[in-house]
């Protein structure tokens, strides 16, 4: 992450506003902590730099669920709650939200930002995150009828279609400066669900489609996790309201994979 590459860009193209959403997910990160760290806080430096100085004047940064580690209360999780992370993705997304809120009160800087679920889309391919299984399970439903799922069949995780997540960060870059009223992140929500019932699911157009589970070490990333969010703040303060469920997602899936 080059400052000096990025700010050339950005005075070149009269940019105000950056949707920074560079980041290494958490099951890569576990991989590679040193790199995931360099790469999820020196992007969002440079950015923030930027705005400090005057050169950018607004930035979307995403959080995640994944700033909530294994003490914090699994159901409804609260927006202000216990927040341990164990994992190195979630320690970057904890910290990047701790320091979006300082630049915010020290410096004046127009930072906003949700905590992002599991996001499933049809344009995008897994990317190395725990929720992936929820992208990775309609692809192979469709090409092997068939899916080996990383967690257990009962492990309930926040998470949401992309149509949803573009309208919240849409919405939120939107909204008025004095309603964004958390600059560190909003808590978000549309569904929870398990691999037992996305796969019922999908079962209702692929009724032959099974599913095995063979865990590894993305289940203890899940196990860390809450099941679902509260996220009656980001609906009071800027309006947010999911629209997509389960079977809504499923049945967009199918017919946008099925080619
Ligand atoms: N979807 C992300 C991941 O699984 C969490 O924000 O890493």
């Amino acid at each position: 992450m080059d400052y000096d590459a990025i700010q050339d860009v950005v005075i070149n193209y009269e940019i105000t506003d950056v949707y920074l959403m560079a980041a290494m997910l958490s099951a890569t990160a576990e991989k590679f902590p040193m790199k995931a760290w360099n790469l999820n806080m020196n992007s969002l430096f440079n950015i923030l730099n930027l705005a400090r100085d005057g050169k950018i004047d607004r930035i979307f940064w995403p959080s995640s669920i994944a700033v909530f580690g294994p003490t914090t209360t699994k159901e409804n999780t609260p927006q202000h709650s216990i927040m341990e992370p164990s994992t190195v993705y979630g320690i970057s997304k904890q910290t990047g939200e701790r320091w979006c809120e300082y630049y915010h009160n020290k410096y004046g800087v127009d930072v906003r930002s949700v905590r992002y679920p599991g996001l499933i889309s049809y344009k995008t391919q897994p990317g190395g995150g725990t929720t992936d299984y929820a992208v990775d399970i309609y692809h192979k439903a469709l090409k092997h009828k068939k899916y080996i799922c990383f967690l257990n069949e009962e492990n309930t995780l926040p998470m949401m279609f992309m149509d949803d997540a573009i309208r919240a960060t849409v919405n939120i870059m939107l909204a008025a400066p004095e309603d964004v009223k958390i600059r560190n992140a909003y808590n978000l929500a549309a569904m929870s669900f398990n691999p037992k019932q996305i796969t019922e699911s999908i079962q209702k157009h692929i009724p032959d489609f099974k599913i095995k589970y063979e865990l590894d070490f993305r289940q203890d990333i899940a196990d860390s996790w809450p099941q679902s969010i509260d996220d009656s703040l980001a609906r009071k303060d800027w309006g947010w309201e999911p629209e997509i469920d389960l079977d809504e997602m499923t049945k967009i899936m199918i017919e946008n994979l099925k080619g």
